[in-house]
């Protein structure tokens, strides 16, 4: 049915104001206190098997949206609603911005694939921890990881102090915190991949976590598809000497290889990071050096190209904790979650495994 609707009505619409639109219809029903409910139990049932724990929280499974679909924090329970298991809000900056000139979200649809150039549109940290500050913190609110990101026009020279303010406004409401260096349409964001700029800056954002809260918040750093392998190494190394809490692996690309949507379209498209199916290899690829150099000692998140729930489970059983996804849910709507739950249901008992957890890094045991 969401095929036809995707059909019919998304793919003839803007993608930017079909994702606006979308995520409009998700807020209302999770607004509505009776159709909250009814849509929660037909969409996120919970295995108990799935129930998992990571970077000291507790989690209804191993399933959440990755960063960029709620920036601002607005539909975090609409979006626990139809099953993510928790909810990364952002890339969130120091200042607000409005992001690149549109258009600047792009389908590619025989590709199963996005690109996005949106740029870091976000309300900025101040009014994005305003909105936090709001919500009540109970046993029953979804985890919620606060991905954060470079103002545009602080200069790369300044950025910690960027990455600084923000953690000093949000690091309180993260259940756990990551630093994102790794989108491709801040110009220099990347570079502060380099290990030589990544220590001063997860340590600076360390100490301005801690300062800011009696608890400790989990700090992960978000890397890359196109590092190289010796670079993802490195980071590893890195995160493991700063104690960092894990790694989220991984960002978009701007890789163009192997696509079926013609040259002349992708030409014409133009800049961005490219993410969903061509994405799978590689994320997998970077999940497995990951695990084999930090032998269990960070939590590993896996991210993209996940579509179904072999995908997510053939990223835990190479050893992500946590898995995430975005791009699918545009070509698959609100019954991807169920599905991956209901797969991944299937999988553990059938692997007879206790929980989801006895099976994360299986694959290295068994091979
Ligand atoms: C439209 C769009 C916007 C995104 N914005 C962000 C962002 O602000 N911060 C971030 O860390 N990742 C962002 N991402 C990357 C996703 O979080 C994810 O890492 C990537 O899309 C790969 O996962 P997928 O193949 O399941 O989409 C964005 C992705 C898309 C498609």
């Amino acid at each position: 049915m969401y095929k036809l609707l995707f059909d019919l009505v998304f793919k003839k619409m803007d993608p930017e104001k079909a994702h606006h639109l979308a995520f409009f219809w998700i807020r209302l029903a999770s607004s509505v206190p009776g159709l909250r409910t009814l849509v929660r139990l037909v969409l996120a049932p919970r295995d108990r098997a799935l129930r998992t724990s990571a970077l000291g929280l507790d989690l209804p499974g191993p399933f959440g949206l990755a960063a960029g679909f709620d920036k601002n924090g607005v539909g975090i329970d609409g979006l626990a609603m139809i099953g993510f298991d928790y909810v990364e809000i952002g890339t969130i900056t120091g200042e607000p911005q409005p992001g690149n000139p549109a258009p600047r979200l792009f389908r590619l649809v025989e590709d199963r694939a996005l690109v996005n150039r949106m740029g870091f549109n976000n309300q900025g940290s101040a009014r994005v921890a305003a909105r936090l500050a709001q919500r009540p913190h109970t046993s029953s609110t979804p985890v919620v990881g606060v991905n954060i990101g470079k103002t545009k026009v602080v200069e790369e020279a300044d950025a910690i102090g960027d990455y600084v303010k923000s953690t000093e406004r949000l690091a309180k409401y993260a259940d756990y915190l990551v630093v994102n260096v790794s989108s491709p349409n801040t110009p220099g964001l990347r570079n502060l991949q380099a290990v030589s700029h990544l220590g001063p800056l997860l340590g600076a954002v360390r100490e301005a976590a801690d300062r800011s809260t009696a608890h400790h918040v989990p700090l992960l750093v978000k890397i890359a598809p196109d590092l190289a392998d010796e670079d993802v190494d490195a980071v590893a190394d890195l995160a493991l000497e700063l104690g960092l809490d894990g790694i989220i692996a991984t960002n978009t690309t701007i890789g163009r290889e192997g696509l079926r949507t013609s040259a002349a379209r992708i030409e014409e498209i133009g800049m961005g990071g490219l993410s969903g199916a061509p994405l799978k290899a590689r994320a997998l690829e970077v999940l497995q050096r990951l695990r084999a150099r930090t032998e269990g000692r960070l939590v590993l998140v896996s991210v993209g190209g996940i579509e179904t729930a072999e995908d997510a489970w053939q990223r835990i059983i190479h050893g992500a904790d946590l898995v995430q996804g975005y791009s699918a849910f545009i070509y698959q709507g609100p019954f991807w979650c169920r599905r991956i739950h209901k797969g991944l249901s299937a999988k553990v008992r059938a692997g007879g495994f206790r929980d989801l957890a006895a099976a994360v890094g299986s694959a290295k045991a068994s091979s």
